[in-house]
């Protein structure tokens, strides 16, 4: 199989209920545990970096900052490795490339908290692994990151918080991938049916739409 087909796999596809004209994207995007650690080229990570740029956001505010190293980059990628949590750790280090995910908190232009920061940078970062399906690569996002690790690894000031970081690369099975995390690579996707969360005049009730 070949990394591009790995990023894509065919038992991960997601199970359509409806037919959406984004689905080589947002149905082929799987988050594998397996990365194979080959070099992700500057440009393609730039590439990426420029989809999360030109996501929408409140007020046009781009309340995010990003912390990028790839494997290459040697010890920034081995710091901000180790701003994850033990777990993510033991599977993220086969990525090519990190990123952390920081919100800003406040308005750069007014005395106020910006309640759509940490919702804006989920946007950016939804952007980004799009991006990376598009070009056969593969992302992982994670919450599990030690934020004060991070703030102090990378001198992260006061009104920036690190939040999330993402694993990017080429999915692949390493040789000493635990059977655990192969399984759960090999599973199929699945999600809540969408009555279950779109709801019309009453709370709890399926929205008239979904009806035919
Ligand atoms: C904001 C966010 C945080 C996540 N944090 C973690 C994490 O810390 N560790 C992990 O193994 N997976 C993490 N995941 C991956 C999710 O478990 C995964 O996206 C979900 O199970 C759906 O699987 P899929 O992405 O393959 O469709 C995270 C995903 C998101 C969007």
């Amino acid at each position: 199989m070949g990394t591009g087909d790995a990023a894509t796999r065919a038992e991960k596809r997601a199970r359509l209920a409806h037919p959406i004209e984004t689905g080589a994207l947002v149905g082929a995007r799987w988050s594998p545990y397996g990365f194979d650690p080959r070099p992700l080229p500057a440009a393609e990570l730039r590439s990426l970096l420029e989809a999360a740029r030109w996501s929408p956001s409140s007020y046009n505010e781009q309340p995010w900052r990003l912390v990028a190293a790839r494997r290459e980059d040697g010890e920034p990628f081995e710091r901000l490795l180790g701003c994850l949590v033990e777990f993510n750790q033991s599977w993220a280090r086969h990525a090519s490339a990190l990123v952390l995910g920081v919100v800003v908190r406040r308005f750069a232009g007014r005395d106020a908290d910006n309640p759509a920061a940490e919702h804006d940078l989920g946007l950016a970062t939804a952007h980004l692994m799009l991006e990376a399906t598009a070009r056969g690569l593969s992302t992982h996002a994670m919450i599990g990151i030690d934020a004060g690790r991070a703030r102090a690894a990378f001198a992260i000031p006061d009104g920036f918080d690190p939040l999330t970081a993402i694993a990017i690369g080429y999915a692949g099975t390493p040789g000493d991938q635990p059977d655990k995390l192969r399984d759960r690579d090999a599973a199929p996707r699945d999600r809540k049916p969408l009555a279950e969360f779109v709801f019309g005049g009453e709370w709890g009730r399926p929205a008239p739409c979904l009806e035919d």
